[in-house]
């Protein structure tokens, strides 16, 4: 009896059971079917209509899914529409990128912070997008009957894909739209959604990153924590609303909904729901493909790209203008590495294997008891763990020559850019037909001609100096940690040449060849030869590293897959709990969380406060740390109390709070709205106890972490006095309450 409590207990937690209102994330058209009645007991205090409707505007509709791609299948982040003319809120780590795109040494917005203070000073961006849903349908029965169950991995997704590009066409409207149809429960189901797509999204404000990613890397993943993660944008339409690129007519959109923001602050227990676009989670794993996450995936990259950082940290520190250039990337990459290490680090402290091996024995029991249920489900953890192990051996070697051959020093990748251009070549040469010469050789100066627009594009985003060196450690690691069969023979032969002192053939490859330079591609391309490229050392190098690269995904690729074995598994769980809710995997669709503002406790004896201050930002200043710097404007505001109807009424400035709403990567710049639908902040982060929670939910202690929207006005009004923009919100606060002593006369007059 014991064990079989411990057992729903456990199935709760791993499976996204309803039992905890903080655990899952929900598909909005199920809302009413399945998390109405919880929400509103919980305080949620809109109907479900004016939430997600498909015919009239509901609070789906501020939301955003942000993507560099016309056509996105999948968003870096999320966003909210916060004003009736297109605004719109994120993260700062959202808008970085961008960011640093419009920052040179002169006109530093990374370290200085943008503000617009018109809108013909909104900055326009080649590569934004925003999507908004438009409506989903569940489309599980066009797809599943019309798959063989003879069919292997490959080719079922085919038939898929198959399946959905028929849907995408049928639901587009002439293009109008961008249809997505996304597996969810490991392809038990499918949905479709139709996405309109906003191509003009420009850049209206970010603070500093003194403010924006205060704590920098030393604090990210982690709490207590006190950055202003925020970003302002704004979506433009062609004159008449539809989807346009930039154009200067282009008008601010006319939003169908948009977020009032609420100034009156949060209390433990409030009530708080984000909706946004969570990018991955793989919380239906057996233990076995759990431990080979964190004991073969996570280990190498660590070690890869911590390397990294340390070079790119050196020659970041050592000049302002490769600082700029690199300081996205660096952001990025860190941002994983952290998470890895913090992802092994909580599935270890937490026993998260353990738990699941657990509650896989409980599973065999349960497909064990029933003929039919053990044909079906008998076999299949069993199946998943045996291809899992039998993929340890080799997984190693593939990360390893991907990440440090073909993807470690960006002149790889660039090299073989060139690769189609040397095909086309040689195909011409060995052309005896006149007319199809000529056709080749149109093809060949229209990809030079391509070739050649790309040039400034890379070299503006490339520091060579820097790539040499990394190139110099990742070439070093490749030649030492993996087996002698995968070094490219050109390899062997650099470093027999320079006794294997990888610097020197570093230099030698760098100095040497065309794409190394501006000058030498350009030159390269006016007059592009067959014997260059076939001496160029780091096209050959390249070129040897992409084959090794498919030698070893060819290897991997044809291993026995395990995805209709974990199709199987996550039919399985369901059916064992046929009562109980369940929520998918993330998968970079729609979805909404819904929980409270609440505190934790990350170990024994010690237990984390729900809420930061401006008092904390001042705490933790380091004028000698640039992650910890503190600008003196925000000082000034502080020293003086000057926070406007921002503060607390004990004179306070709130920062940051937490939740326990159950968001990832992709959920950054999720709205965290109250009861009534009003943004109360911007989720921007998890926390550091509980990384393992894209791996398994952990209800004590894991936490979103939330920039409180009185700190963003604040920052935006008080500190940048870009009080326009907030003129442009709807501000809800309420009116003060009389205090007692009249309300006690009051009564006493009734009286
Ligand atoms: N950990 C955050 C996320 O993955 C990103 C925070 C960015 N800040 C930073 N210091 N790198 O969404």
């Amino acid at each position: 009896m014991k064990k079989l409590t411990y057992l729903f207990a456990f199935i709760l937690v791993i499976t996204g059971v309803k039992v905890k209102a903080d655990e899952g994330m929900w598909l909005p058209m199920f809302i009413d079917r399945l998390n109405y009645v919880d929400m509103q007991e919980k305080g949620l205090q809109l109907t479900p209509e004016e939430i997600y409707s498909v015919n009239k505007a509901s609070l789906k509709d501020a939301i955003v899914g942000l993507s560099g791609s016309p056509k996105p299948n999948g968003y870096f982040c999320t966003g909210e529409i916060v004003s009736p003319e297109g605004l719109m809120f994120t993260n700062h780590h959202c808008g970085f990128d961008i960011i640093q795109n419009h920052s040179t040494v002169a006109h530093d917005y990374l370290k200085d912070g943008f503000w617009a203070m018109s809108r013909e000073e909104e900055l326009p961006n080649e590569n934004l997008t925003a999507s908004f849903l438009v409506r989903m349908a569940d489309v599980t029965d066009s797809i599943i009957p019309f798959l063989s169950d003879t069919l292997d991995a490959r080719e079922r997704s085919a038939a898929v894909r198959k399946i959905s590009s028929r849907m995408k066409k049928a639901n587009s409207e002439d293009d109008r739209y961008n249809v997505v149809v996304k597996s969810f429960f490991g392809g038990n189901e499918y949905y479709l959604f139709v996405y309109e797509v906003f191509t003009d999204v420009r850049l209206v404000g970010a603070p500093p990153s003194s403010i924006g990613k205060y704590g920098g890397d030393t604090d990210n993943w982690m709490w207590p924590r006190h950055t202003g993660d925020f970003s302002i944008f704004r979506v433009y339409t062609a004159p008449d609303g539809s989807p346009a690129d930039y154009a200067e007519e282009n008008i601010p959109l006319k939003a169908k909904h948009y977020l009032p923001v609420s100034l009156d602050g949060v209390q433990q227990n409030d009530f708080a729901m984000i909706w946004g676009f969570p990018g991955s989670t793989s919380r239906y794993l057996t233990s076995e493909s759990l431990d080979f996450q964190v004991s073969e995936v996570f280990p190498p990259l660590v070690e890869i790209f911590g390397k990294k950082l340390e070079v790119w940290k050196e020659h970041m520190d050592a000049d302002q203008a490769v600082k700029i250039q690199y300081a996205s990337n660096y952001a990025s990459t860190a941002n994983s590495w952290k998470y890895f290490i913090g992802q092994m680090r909580g599935v270890e402290n937490l026993g998260v294997v353990d738990q699941k091996k657990e509650f896989e024995a409980e599973f065999q029991t349960w497909a064990e008891a029933d003929e039919t249920r053990k044909e079906k489900y008998g076999s299949v953890v069993e199946n998943i763990n045996t291809t899992m192990a039998g993929k340890r051996e080799l997984f190693e070697t593939y990360i390893s020559v991907i990440y440090l051959g073909v993807a470690g020093a960006d002149l790889m990748g660039y090299a073989l850019d060139y690769s189609g251009l040397e095909g086309a070549m040689k195909q011409l040469k060995e052309e005896k037909d006149k007319e199809k010469k000529a056709k080749k050789q149109e093809e060949i100066d229209g990809m030079v001609e391509e070739l050649k627009a790309g040039i400034p594009d890379f070299f503006k985003e490339h520091n060579m100096k820097l790539d040499q060196d990394v190139f110099a450690s990742m070439t070093e690691m490749f030649y030492n940690n993996l087996d002698a069969s995968y070094r490219p023979e050109y390899l062997v032969k650099l470093h027999d040449k320079f006794k294997g002192d990888f610097d020197a053939i570093a230099a030698y490859v760098y100095e040497n060849s065309f794409v190394a330079s501006e000058t030498g591609a350009n030159e390269f391309l006016n007059d592009p030869s067959l014997k260059t490229m076939s001496k160029d050392p780091a096209f050959q190098l390249a070129q040897g590293f992409m084959a090794k690269q498919m030698e070893v995904t060819g290897i991997y690729r044809s291993a026995p897959s395990t995805s209709a074995d974990n199709r199987k598994f996550i039919q399985g769980i369901r059916e064992m709990s046929p009562d109980k809710f369940f929520y998918p995997d993330a998968n970079s669709t729609l979805r909404f969380t819904y929980g409270q503002v609440l505190d934790y406790e990350p170990a024994d004896a010690v237990h984390f406060d729900y809420i930061t201050h401006l008092s904390g930002v001042m705490e933790k200043e380091d004028p000698d740390s640039d992650e910890f710097m503190v600008d003196p404007k925000l000082k000034e505001l502080y020293e003086t109390k000057d926070y406007g109807p921002y503060g607390t009424e004990d004179g306070r400035l709130v920062v940051c709070f937490l939740s326990n709403n159950d968001i990832t990567g992709g959920n950054s710049g999720s709205p965290v709205m109250n009861g009534k639908g009003e943004l109360i902040g911007l989720a921007f982060d998890g926390n550091w106890e509980a990384m393992s929670g894209d791996l398994a939910f952990e209800p004590d202690i894991q936490r979103t972490i939330v920039v409180d929207s009185r700190y963003v006005l604040f920052v935006i009004d008080k500190f940048a006095g870009a009080g326009h923009l907030v003129d442009e919100l709807t501000i809800k606060k309420k009116m003060p309450e009389p205090s007692r002593t009249i309300v006690r006369e009051e009564v006493e007059t009734d009286e």
